[in-house]
């Protein structure tokens, strides 16, 4: 069977904001056309937000355990779709929690991924995780997941990419790995080495310099008088830099609005915000320095998000702690986008 070019109706599981979806939409006009037909989110505030600026009219659940599958026959049935996103719950793998994997209940929910794979046998999926997961239990976990998820259903061809977000167009050092499988009764397996990468210099925003508000911003960004030595000053004891002014961002966090150690989290100098030398980081006074976080504005461009996103989350009223934590869960766009249309286009290709 031939793939040809024509809709490819998708479902946005554990969707957040929708960092696939706006991958999609992108995608949408070059070379396919993506129709969004359900997504389903359990955090009411992410869901507020991706009805704002989605707009959507598509079938909402609210809890992938209510999902129809062969072990939950009474649950709800997802309309008809062709691909899977799912940028699944990630506390369970990452570095900064247990790194229990498949023990800790979040990490059970890749289960839930394989049952709706069993059941609904789309043709596609993308899933996306920190790098992180690849090391859990010395590769076991990722082993584990790679022979589950080929073997689900009617068997899947998978590639597994480990990818930098600052490689595919973003100022930011996130690691993410990605899953894109293809059913096997659809196409042979394709040798496919990972998404081209990027010129930075080249993209929109090619340093965190060029997206930084430069007007003022609300006195709440700016690092409290009685945080700054916490937050600044290096301890001698640490291991690591205290390194502000970064034009490329560390990995963004979900609790990003609390004060962490600038080796943790992205906080710039008034000088470098003003100066004109985006890839110098100047010198100065930390004691003195106006040095503030970066806005949410700012962070939903970190993640490849449009600037109407911030508009749509000051307009319904989310909370800044809310709108970073929406943000630090996010899949960057431009990420997500690149590894769509790497995947998507060379099984496409190859069966014209
Ligand atoms: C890593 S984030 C994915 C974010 C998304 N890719 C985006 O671009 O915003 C995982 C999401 O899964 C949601 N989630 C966790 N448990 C869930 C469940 N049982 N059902 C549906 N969503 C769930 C979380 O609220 C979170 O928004």
């Amino acid at each position: 069977m031939s793939i040809k070019r024509k809709a490819i109706r998708y479902f946005d599981l554990f969707a957040g904001i929708g960092g696939f979806k706006v991958a999609a939409d992108k995608l949408n006009t070059e070379s396919f056309e993506m129709e969004h037909v359900a997504y389903c989110e359990i955090d009411p505030q992410a869901r507020a937000l991706y009805t704002k600026v989605h707009g959507t009219k598509s079938q909402i659940i609210t809890d992938a355990k209510l999902i129809r599958t062969h072990k939950n026959e009474s649950g709800e049935l997802v309309e008809e779709f062709d691909l899977l996103f799912g940028g699944f719950p990630c506390q369970s793998f990452s570095n900064v929690g247990y790194r229990k994997g498949f023990d800790d209940e979040r990490g059970q929910l890749f289960f839930t991924i394989l049952d709706i794979l069993d059941y609904y046998q789309p043709k596609y999926f993308v899933l996306e995780n920190v790098q992180k997961l690849s090391t859990i239990n010395k590769g076991n976990l990722l082993a584990e997941m790679k022979e589950a998820l080929g073997d689900i259903g009617s068997g899947y061809n998978l590639h597994i990419w480990d990818l930098l977000a600052s490689d595919y167009g973003l100022p930011q050092k996130r690691k993410r790995i990605f899953f894109c499988g293809i059913r096997k009764d659809i196409s042979p397996e394709l040798k496919l080495s990972q998404p081209p990468i990027v010129d930075l210099t080249q993209s929109r925003y090619p340093t965190t310099w060029h997206l930084l508000e430069k007007d003022s911003v609300n006195e709440k960004h700016f690092i409290p008088t009685k945080t700054r030595k916490t937050v600044l000053f290096k301890n001698p004891k640490w291991a690591g830099d205290v390194n502000i002014d970064n034009p490329i961002a560390r990995p963004l966090t979900a609790s990003m609005s609390k004060w962490h150690r600038a080796n943790q989290d992205n906080y710039f100098s008034h000088t470098y915000i003003n100066s004109s030398l985006p890839l110098q980081r100047p010198i100065v006074d930390l004691d003195k320095e106006p040095i503030r976080r970066i806005t949410p504005l700012e962070g939903f461009r970190i993640q490849g998000f449009p600037d109407h996103f911030a508009n749509s989350a000051n307009e319904i009223g989310l909370a800044f702690s809310t709108q970073y934590r929406l943000i630090g869960n996010a899949v960057p766009v431009d990420l997500a986008w690149n590894v769509l249309k790497h995947f998507l286009n060379s099984y496409h290709e190859s069966n014209k």
